[in-house]
């Protein structure tokens, strides 16, 4: 019989040996154990026998005593104190850690990664299972961080039944703090009844990349002042509605900074501006590592498809060459063990 904790898995003693180890002496060692402190790479577990025993964390945890979890009210004070929010989008465990390493606020795990991780041609081929899939190998990764689950197309269009039941896995499943939702005035009653079923949403207006066949294109919204002031209502009235943040995409600066100042909640810019509270992009655009042109607001912070393609180049060679492995990569038999495979196989 095993015992689950989140993190360890260990076996449950019979019950006659649980009653003997309830001594003193057990309790005493506890203590004693459980006051050395440990570098934060290791946990104790318990093991047969009731021993606590220091070993290896798990490379999800390692990192998490160090940084304070970032919470809605978190972003509500960087608003208040006026102290920008850092978001970027991740889609797998490695670039988590690195993200929540480095400092981030938020991860996005959104439903860009059917385009920049699984090469579609838009946003609209992301399904729920991938999404949830992603976004808790993300949070795996990040414990710390703001986790926002990008709700897919047609996961919340039905009807609200649908969307309550889609939102929640991402809180459930993927341990997410809340769901994004793109959509204009039309999408009031989804926040609503999200919100009422205790989900917080951010509402993602101007550019919706789910819409972009009804747009006719990937265009920047609100360039004249009648559709700025549409843009500027939504916002209203998703906040009436109980929207728990707002990301704005591809809007100028004027209507993103009217937005940003006549709301409480925290606004996030993606190509809106320097006014909002806080900026994201799609992490495979500023790193360098999509081919092609990208939209007028990403700034390049790194050219990685560059250093990929020479890793991979370099491998190649010395493949070719045999120059890799070398010795230093090889498994040594026990000693004598070559010697007799030798006699052996000649005697073959
Ligand atoms: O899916 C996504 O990555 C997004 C950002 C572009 C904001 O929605």
């Amino acid at each position: 019989m095993h015992f689950h904790t989140s993190y360890v898995r260990f076996p449950i003693p019979p019950l006659e040996r649980i009653t003997a180890l309830i001594t003193c002496s057990y309790l005493y060692k506890l203590q004693m154990v459980c006051l050395t402190p440990l570098p934060p790479c290791v946990v104790r577990q318990p093991r047969t026998g009731g021993q606590l025993e220091a070993v290896r964390r798990p490379a999800y945890l390692i990192g998490m005593a160090d940084r304070e979890k970032i919470t809605l009210a978190t972003l509500r004070g960087r608003k208040k104190s006026r102290t920008p929010i850092s978001m970027l989008t991740a889609y797998d465990f490695p670039t988590a850690q690195i993200e929540q390493e480095a400092g981030i606020d938020c991860i996005l795990v959104g439903d860009s990664a059917a385009q920049v991780v699984l090469g579609h041609g838009s946003t609209l081929q992301a399904t729920m299972d991938y999404m949830i899939a992603i976004s808790s190998a993300v949070r795996r990764g990040a414990p710390s961080v703001f986790l926002v689950g990008d709700m897919p197309y047609l996961s919340f269009h039905v009807n609200t039944e649908e969307a309550i039941r889609n939102a929640g896995r991402f809180m459930a499943e993927a341990g997410c703090d809340c769901v994004k939702i793109e959509g204009d005035h039309r999408i009031a009653d989804t926040v609503r009844a999200l919100t009422a079923a205790t989900i917080p949403v951010m509402v993602h207006l101007g550019l919706r990349p789910q819409a972009v066949h009804q747009f006719g294109g990937y265009r920047a919204q609100g360039r004249d002042a009648a559709s700025a002031q549409r843009l500027i209502d939504d916002a209203r009235r998703m906040e009436d509605a109980g929207a728990c943040a707002l990301l704005l995409e591809a809007v100028p600066p004027e209507p993103a900074k009217i937005i940003t100042e006549s709301t409480e909640l925290p606004v996030i810019g993606c190509g809106a501006g320097p006014h909002c509270d806080g900026q994201v992009v799609v992490l495979h655009d500023m790193l360098g590592l999509t081919a092609g042109p990208l939209p007028r607001f990403v700034k390049r912070y790194g050219e990685i498809r560059n250093r990929m393609t020479e890793a991979v180049r370099s491998y190649l060679t010395e493949v070719v060459e045999r120059r890799y492995p070398g010795a230093e990569h090889c498994y040594q038999m026990e000693p004598g063990e070559a010697e007799k495979l030798r006699g052996s196989s000649r005697g073959q």
